[in-house]
């Protein structure tokens, strides 16, 4: 069987990466999470006070993209690639609910974009890979052999998301993670470069009712077809 692209775009919290994960896994592919090279460009932001609550130094930070280099390895209890800032493991500092509320303003400027765009391309180049994100399939690997759309209700993925950020220990309500959830649903979707829209030829995947298992079933059938 040939290796192919497999591209998985969707809202916020659609449990796009848990699949993700497991599907390159089974495969034997890579698995890049490209929402984490965005999250580690964010916490960049944070770290050198580019943005904050009531300020965003955007032109400061295009400035300094070139101190930014992004890397992922592969960790072996895991069983899945963790994201290195400058060669600091900075997996568990991107997850929190800080870090995802200044993403997405993060996620909408060009340069930050054009600069995450060129290093996935790189990386998918000899195919064998299973990429997430919001504009895989339409931007970054725009012939990619398989696509994927996911959705569910917001109301379930936030759900999903707040049971998530308890169970690593944040104290946060639900209302706050929907409102976050819906908040970004709308930057994304409506951002001039490369909103997240559903490719013509993407597949979608309504995953509320779905368990993991029938959604990886569907998903290896798919890329058995296209391989
Ligand atoms: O997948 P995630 O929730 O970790 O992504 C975080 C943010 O990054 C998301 O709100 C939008 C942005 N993003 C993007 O604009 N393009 C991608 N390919 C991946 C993520």
């Amino acid at each position: 069987m040939s290796k192919i692209v497999i591209a998985i775009d969707g809202f916020s919290s659609t449990g796009k990466s848990t699949i993700a994960k497991q599907l390159a896994k089974q495969l034997n592919y890579i698995y890049v999470d490209t929402g984490a090279m965005y999250r580690a460009v964010t916490y960049f932001a944070m770290k050198n006070e580019l943005i904050g609550k009531d300020f965003f130094h955007s032109e400061k930070l295009i400035e300094r993209l070139n101190e930014i280099h992004i890397t992922f390895k592969f960790n072996e209890v895991l069983g899945f690639a963790e994201v290195y800032l400058n060669g600091e493991n900075i997996e568990k500092q991107i997850r929190t609910l800080e870090v995802s509320k200044y993403v997405s303003p993060v996620a909408t400027i060009s340069e930050v974009r054009q600069k995450l765009v060129e290093q996935q391309q790189l990386m998918g180049k000899d195919k064998g890979i299973v990429m997430d994100g919001r504009d895989i399939g339409t931007v970054v690997f725009p012939d990619a052999e398989l696509k994927i759309f996911m959705t569910a209700s917001a109301e379930t993925r936030a759900q999903r998301r707040y049971k998530e950020l308890l169970e690593r220990g944040h104290n946060l309500s639900y209302d706050e993670v929907l409102e976050n959830v819906t908040t970004r649903d709308r930057i994304d979707s409506t951002r001039e470069d490369s909103p997240l829209v559903k490719a013509d030829d993407a597949i979608e995947i309504d995953n509320s009712d779905l368990t993991i298992e029938e959604q990886l079933k569907t998903l290896l059938e798919l890329a058995a077809s296209k391989a």
